[in-house]
């Protein structure tokens, strides 16, 4: 690592800005400069909390050279228009997830840094959960045998004064909805570790919140380029909520992931490291269950310290652009089908 601390600014101080302070804060890789919102009195609120400085504008705040690094945290259908304008400024810039609500904004983000040269990464945080590495090196090293199965279970729970925060939570069009809002970070894991999706079949209802314009609950089912099928049961209509699970199974093998933990690694060929796999994230906080603010900050850091170290070594972070609109495709797909009722060829 360089000694100099890559310099942070965050436009948008709402719930998720809280954790990116805190694993910019607890980083020796970097430094919160201050941040930005529309919302001046949850600016001042988020400014004294964190000890930063409370920027008036998005114009005065990529205007600053004691800036290197934007992050974008703002509602779902806003990310593409502010990173366009991250990028005209020089600046490198972490968005929050889904890269936008359509595909060709989507295009544009990207299009932006590629003309840029600065560095734009996705948050899709869950990527850096530590379960997932052996599990990945399992799949490479093919101890599933055949690939039959990948199912996501996001059974969550969110009461009905969530959708009610603040506007653009109730709004389709804004990026609202299980589907996009909580699901996208589980079947983006889907995708991370099987590979593409060739055709997807969806369908969502609301099951628990009355009068909120969105679905709450999503049952999908997916085709696998590698030849496996999957499940996607994803809802926050569940109480009290129950940890994401991911299962994997193969041929020849088995392993599940639970929240931040691996519950098994079940494989023919039996080795001693499957068992130190099960003592990964032994010791787990909440991770989304059962509350909007009920995860912790520690994979916001492994990300964000990512996108600095790819920036000090020129390459791409880990989650790039097009790795953000790969799932975001996945999504619009699940959407096009629930409203069509049939399955959806993915491009891929
Ligand atoms: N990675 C994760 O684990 C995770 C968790 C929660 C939310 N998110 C994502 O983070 C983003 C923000 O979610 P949130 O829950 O913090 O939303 P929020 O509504 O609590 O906060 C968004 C803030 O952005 C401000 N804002 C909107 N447009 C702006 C603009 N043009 N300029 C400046 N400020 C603007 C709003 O005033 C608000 O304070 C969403 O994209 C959401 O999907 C990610």
């Amino acid at each position: 690592m360089a000694s100099k601390p890559l310099r942070f600014a965050l436009v948008g101080t709402g719930l998720v800005a809280d954790f990116h302070a805190r694993a910019i804060l607890e980083s020796p890789q970097c430094e919160l400069v201050g941040a930005t919102d529309m919302n001046t009195e949850r600016l001042a609120t988020f400014a004294a909390k964190y000890q930063c400085e409370a920027i008036p504008s998005l114009e005065a705040l990529l205007a600053r050279p004691d800036v290197d690094v934007v992050s974008v945290l703002t509602p779902n259908a806003t990310h593409s228009a502010l990173g366009v304008r991250v990028a005209a400024a020089g600046k490198h810039c972490l968005v929050e997830k889904p890269p936008d609500m359509t595909l060709e904004k989507a295009d544009a983000l990207i299009a932006a840094f590629d003309t840029s040269g600065t560095k734009l990464a996705v948050c899709l945080n869950c990527r850096f959960r530590k379960a997932l590495a052996p599990i990945k090196q399992a799949l490479a090293e093919g101890r599933f045998g055949k690939l039959l199965a990948c199912d996501v279970y996001m059974k969550w729970f969110r009461p009905q004064d969530y959708y009610h925060l603040d506007a653009w939570r109730s709004s389709r069009e804004h990026g609202a909805g299980v589907t996009v809002q909580q699901a996208f970070h589980y079947y983006d894991l889907a995708l991370y570790l099987m590979g593409p999706v060739t055709r997807v079949w969806a369908r969502m209802e609301n099951l628990a919140h009355p009068g909120v314009p969105v679905e709450d609950t999503t049952l999908a089912l997916m085709d696998y380029a590698n030849g496996a099928r999957g499940v996607l049961q994803a809802s926050t209509a569940m109480f009290p909520g129950s940890d994401l699970r991911i299962e994997i199974n193969g041929s020849t093998g088995t392993a599940t992931m639970v929240g931040e933990r691996v519950v098994r690694m079940d494989f023919q060929d039996k080795r001693p490291e499957d068992a130190q796999a099960l003592m990964i994230g032994a010791a787990q906080g909440p991770t989304g269950a059962g509350g909007a603010a009920a995860f912790q900050h520690h994979e916001h850091m492994y990300l964000i310290e990512d996108l600095c170290d790819a920036i000090r070594e020129n390459r791409d972070p880990r989650v790039t652009g097009r790795e953000g609109r790969r799932t975001l495709e996945l999504a619009l797909a699940m959407y096009d089908s629930a409203e069509t009722g049939r399955w959806i060829e993915l491009k891929g």
